[in-house]
């Protein structure tokens, strides 16, 4: 089977429904742009699961659950009622504990949201000044249980200097320093890389990508963090968040469905702030370095410093007490078009079944 996915957007009217779904699927954000996904296509049925690759969160991790709403969401966009989820939580390894499947794959879908999906991106630019206040977001209709809660304008800064130790902490943590140095990925040129996080996405000063790539080799980055490196390097990288941001949380019980819930809310506030011109910026230290240290990932005085500033961010956000918040995120006027990070090529995560085989 062919999967021919024309670039000029006008031509996405010629687009097959099939098409169009994969395409919604590679356009999905993931956190690091890792795109855990196996699609297995039997019949008219497309099967979507978490695909165990390495360096890459596993299926039940919060960021994956998130990720897994996001692409619900788009398919639900595109294909409505067709998109069905089966959960359970319980299931014991190696049985998947959630899969989503799109019936009736040649059936029409909403093409013009493919459209959207694809305009979609991240922004990691400074935002210009001042920031859009409440009222100026788009009003959206959360998923579930999850709702939506803005910060004040004066709790701002101790939104960043939250964000900004739960960064050094990050960077300073063995393993999250592994997977930030595996997901970045140095060429420039004309191909993008088709995963991770490509250098010419993120806003670095001038030589910033070559201290990044010096600091990556031979563990420097983790021979320096005693030396204070991993605290100026998170002061350094957040005078973006800095100007121009209004903080938006997406909040709700903590439990597997609700992190899904948060991820299909996401989608919507993305691309309802993208309709009014409004970039974004989701900013995930903020919720993992605290999960980490209460899942006992993180210990001694590292997860301490994480749950306080945890405390902190959800004090600033006000949220109520038994609300976890699920994801932070960042939204201002752009000062500048983020350049559009790659994706994995179809064949590289889509296969065809046996109409007449057992449902994977
Ligand atoms: C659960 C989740 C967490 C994310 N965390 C961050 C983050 O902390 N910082 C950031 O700049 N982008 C973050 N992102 C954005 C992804 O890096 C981004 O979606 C991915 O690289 C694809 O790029 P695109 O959104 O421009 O298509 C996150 C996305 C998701 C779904």
């Amino acid at each position: 089977m062919a999967f021919s996915l024309p670039a000029a957007l006008d031509s996405l009217a010629a687009l097959n429904p099939l098409d169009a779904l994969v395409e919604a699927v590679r356009c999905s954000p993931s956190a690091e742009n890792a795109q855990p996904w196996r699609l297995t296509l039997q019949g008219g049925t497309l099967h979507l699961k978490h695909a165990a690759l390495p360096e890459v969160a596993g299926p039940w991790a919060h960021e994956t659950l998130l990720a897994a709403g996001t692409l619900h969401e788009s398919l639900h966009l595109l294909a409505g009622a067709r998109v069905t989820r089966q959960a359970d939580w319980h299931a014991p390894e190696p049985r998947a504990p959630w899969q989503l499947t799109v019936h009736d794959v040649h059936a029409p879908v909403a093409l013009p949201v493919l459209h959207e999906l694809r305009q979609r991106q991240t922004n990691r630019h400074p935002f210009a000044q001042p920031a859009p206040s409440a009222p100026d977001l788009p009003p959206v209709l959360p998923q579930g249980p999850i709702s939506l809660q803005v910060a004040a304008p004066a709790a701002a800064p101790a939104v960043v200097r939250a964000l900004t130790t739960c960064e050094a902490l990050r960077l300073a943590e063995p393993e999250l320093q592994r997977r930030l140095f595996t997901h970045l990925r140095w060429t420039r040129g004309p191909v993008p890389p088709p995963d991770g996080i490509g250098l010419d996405t993120l806003h670095l000063p001038p030589g910033g990508g070559a201290l990044l790539r010096w600091l990556g080799r031979g563990c420097r980055l983790r021979r320096l963090a005693p030396l204070g490196l991993c605290r100026l390097l998170a002061l350094g990288g957040s005078w973006p968040l800095r100007r121009g941001a209004t903080w938006v949380a997406l909040c709700g019980p903590q439990a597997e469905d609700a992190a899904w819930d948060a991820g299909r809310t996401l989608l919507r506030l993305w691309l309802a702030c993208q309709r009014l011109g409004l970039a974004v910026q989701p900013c995930y230290a903020g919720v993992d370095l605290p999960l980490r240290a209460q899942q006992g990932l993180t210990v001694g005085p590292a997860a301490h410093r994480a749950l306080r500033a945890g405390q902190a961010l959800a004090q600033a956000m006000g949220l109520p007490a038994d609300r976890m918040l699920h994801l932070l995120l960042r939204v201002g006027h752009p000062t500048r078009i983020a350049a559009r990070s790659g994706r994995r090529p179809t064949p590289s995560f889509l296969e065809v079944a046996d109409p007449c085989s057992a449902p994977p």
